[in-house]
């Protein structure tokens, strides 16, 4: 996802929904621990904390004693609510895998992953990989959701139809992904009822929103933007006059909502079975880092050395 300028970081800021309490208040409810949670992508932190009528609204954060809050663009975080859970982190994309597992806490030690409006932007595999490790094996949960159509009134909805339409052409296939509501996101998890991969919950988030909130939601709404990219202003301000009319009263403020897609999922048993392997591994190389004792590598490759030379022996008194 390209960065966005100060400016349209604070548009986006003003007209983005806030997700509903309870939907975290469900997913708490299903994690086996609340001592960790990770929102990956977090932008300004809507998912970690929210913000309404000046009150702190603490969402992740209502819930899990520790929040890591990760974003690649700077200009976002900036921007993120101060809570004393919640810690912000900057993660350009050439952190290793092993430097991402611990920023986060270290493998097995997350109760719920939460990528809000973002998975589609990143790069699947070596994401997955990090959540596959630092998820908490026992009741660790990843949810990822996104929300695509906004619902606002007949006269409004068939203009915003006929912009969604054209932007077709300058689609890329992560905005496909947003478009299709996940219904084509790889996700490697196991379901607990809440969507699974090609099947995604469908959720509304109820929002108010002014004319002006709309039109800054438009200006920062990414497809229009790609669109700009490629030198084609699809929010010409003939179409915002046309919007503008449709709305009524300027100082209407609409309670309108935006339809969401949410996909639920905690590790399989062969998962937890390969994380396992790696971890007697990685056990036995760290230990044997950690003593750099020249005796506990004696003895290892003493052992070893006898068991190979036993086999050799049978093998001998075998073929003789
Ligand atoms: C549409 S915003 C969603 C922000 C916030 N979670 C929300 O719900 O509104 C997507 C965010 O994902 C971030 N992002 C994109 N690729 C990323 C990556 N590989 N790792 C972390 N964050 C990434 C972007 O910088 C952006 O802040």
């Amino acid at each position: 996802m390209a960065a966005l300028s100060d400016k349209l970081a604070d548009a986006y800021q003003n007209a983005r929904p806030r997700y509903p309490i309870d939907w975290f208040t469900k997913l708490a409810a299903r994690t086996g621990q609340h001592k960790s949670a990770w929102d990956v992508g977090t932008g300004n932190g809507q998912a970690a904390i929210g913000v309404s009528f000046f009150h702190l609204v603490p969402k992740l954060a209502e819930y899990f004693e520790k929040v890591t809050a990760t974003d690649i663009n700077e200009a976002q975080l900036k921007r993120a609510v101060k809570h004393e859970r919640i810690s912000y982190h900057h993660t350009p994309t050439t952190m290793s895998e092993d430097q991402m597992v611990a920023l986060v806490g270290g493998d097995n030690s997350v109760d719920l992953i939460v990528a809000a409006q973002a998975v589609h932007y990143f790069d699947l595999a070596p994401f997955y990989n990090v959540a596959k490790r630092v998820l908490r094996k026992e009741g660790g949960l990843i949810a990822v959701f996104v929300y695509n159509d906004i619902i606002i009134s007949p006269e409004v909805d068939s203009i915003m139809k006929r912009l969604v339409d054209s932007t077709f052409p300058f689609r890329t296939p992560v905005m496909n992904l947003a478009f299709d509501g996940y219904k084509t996101l790889p996700f490697p998890f196991e379901s607990i009822g809440m969507g699974s991969e090609g099947k995604p919950i469908m959720l509304d988030i109820p929002h108010k929103l002014s004319l002006k909130g709309f039109i800054g939601f438009l200006r920062s709404w990414q497809p229009a933007m790609k669109a700009k990219e490629r030198g084609v202003e699809l929010v010409t301000e003939d179409l915002i006059s046309k919007f503008e009319d449709a709305w009524g009263d300027d100082d209407d403020v609409k309670d309108i909502f935006y339809k969401a897609h949410m996909i639920v999922g905690k590790l399989s048993a062969s998962d937890i079975e390969r994380h396992r392997k790696r971890f007697d591994t990685n056990c036995v190389v760290t230990t044997l880092k950690d003593h750099n004792n020249s005796a506990v590598i004696a003895s290892v490759t003493a052992a070893a050395f006898a068991g190979v030379a036993a086999y050799c022996a049978y093998s001998a008194r075998k073929n003789s």
